[in-house]
């Protein structure tokens, strides 16, 4: 159990969730995860803020029962209606059949189509409305596409307190401690990156767009829905996203390939220590038939330059590498330096293949695109060495 006071009147309730591997059953967790909520005490009436997953409604319903002994909730907020938190909604409701669900139209017709709970349990609230707590008043600020259409933020305005729902979240299940200043946060700073570039990356028009709108509160508490509270940190948070929806970079190289036999990957190593005589030094290699994808995204993330370097694989690229370039295309990669390399054994496609898959990117296009064949590194070494040298120019000027 890990219930734990924020501030006068909201105190943590959420749960970690340290057997689940894969978020979404696509992104892994090697630190766990956890489902954030909250309990809002107000001289009249009591707010949950968040649920958390049906798998694991059982802790939660003890860690809200705990928390509002022998009073009963009189809300619970669903600032976003995705199953990590809505899950435990329909346990809830049983367990307390007077609550109201309070939310916006988008997410009412959410939680009507996962659960079947209709109007006569919602409340529905607009940009700008208020709730009135006694003592305690929630302000609603939808905030669309940060992750869903329907999510939105509460915020506490008596106390300062930010309830942003997925934003400014990161993976990593908490450990005691709850709020910024009881841990180490460079970990979960490391998984915020990991985090948005997984789960928000293609939203960041709308991060942006919700940063702004939440600029002119003031607010001493960001209570997210993953992660530790931010308290002392704030700044550098609310910063991290701010950049990573900008698509901001420092100065560094990622070099993602494919390789079957272990000749791209020759290939990749040369280009690699190109780029170190060159002057680069916060360089990242990944085998991508090997290196989770999470990982590689949220390199791309952190470094202003990538290098894809692919084989060819029945006249297409080669699959892993093929995937990443989706993934990059769907999060809508900009702001980037890209350089291209690949090899083949028989027929000269990679290249051609990846230049049209990223042919829509706003990205500066780094030239050779070394392609070479079977295994005759020495006849691709000096384009290689170009493509160091204007790789490496290009990022260590990071513009
Ligand atoms: Fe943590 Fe978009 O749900």
């Amino acid at each position: 159990m890990n219930i734990r006071k924020i501030t006068d009147r909201v105190s943590y309730c959420g749960v970690n969730d340290r057997t689940t591997t894969l978020f979404e059953n696509l992104w892994e967790l090697p630190m766990g995860v956890s489902y954030n909520s909250y309990v809002i005490t107000g001289s009249e009436h009591t707010a949950i803020i968040d649920g958390c997953s049906e798998k694991l409604a059982g802790i939660y319903m003890e860690q809200v029962t705990a928390v509002t002994g022998a009073g009963k909730p009189d809300y619970i907020v669903v600032n976003h209606v995705e199953p990590d938190h809505s899950g435990a909604l329909p346990r809830l409701l049983l367990r307390f059949p007077d609550i109201r669900i309070v939310t916006n139209a988008k997410a009412a017709a959410m939680i009507e189509g996962f659960y079947g709970i209709g109007d006569d349990r919602l409340l529905i609230v607009g940009d700008g409305d208020t709730l009135d707590l006694g003592d305690a008043t929630l302000r609603f600020i939808l905030t669309p596409m940060v992750h869903w259409p329907e999510t939105m933020m509460t915020f506490l305005e008596q106390e300062g307190v930010l309830f942003s729902g997925d934003a400014f979240g990161c993976f990593g299940a908490l450990c005691g401690a709850v709020t910024d200043d009881e841990t180490d946060c460079s970990r979960y700073i490391s998984e915020a990156r990991r985090y948005y570039a997984c789960i928000v990356a293609k939203y960041g028009t709308f991060v942006s767009r919700a940063i702004d709108k939440c600029s002119n509160l003031s607010f001493n508490h960001i209570c997210s829905t993953h992660g530790p509270v931010w308290h002392s940190r704030i700044g550098e948070i609310v910063d991290l996203y701010g950049r990573m929806a900008r698509w901001d970079a420092r100065p560094g190289v990622v070099i993602a390939y494919g390789s079957m036999y272990g000749n791209t990957e020759s290939m990749a190593e040369m280009l690699a220590a190109r780029l170190v005589e060159e002057g680069v030094r916060d360089l990242r290699m990944h085998h991508l038939s090997y290196a989770p994808l999470s990982r590689v995204l949220a390199d791309v993330m952190e470094f202003n330059s990538i290098a894809i370097v692919s084989p060819v694989y029945n006249t297409e690229v080669y699959p892993p590498a093929a995937r990443l370039i989706e993934a990059l295309g769907n999060r809508g990669i900009r702001r980037r330096n890209l350089a291209l390399a690949g090899s083949y054994s028989w027929g000269a496609q990679s290249v051609a293949r990846m230049s049209r898959m990223t042919d829509n990117w706003d990205v500066n296009r780094i030239e050779p695109r070394p392609e070479m064949k079977q295994h005759r590194l020495s006849d691709s070494a000096e384009a290689i060495g170009r493509l160091a040298a204007n790789l490496a120019a290009a990022a260590l000027d990071n513009k």
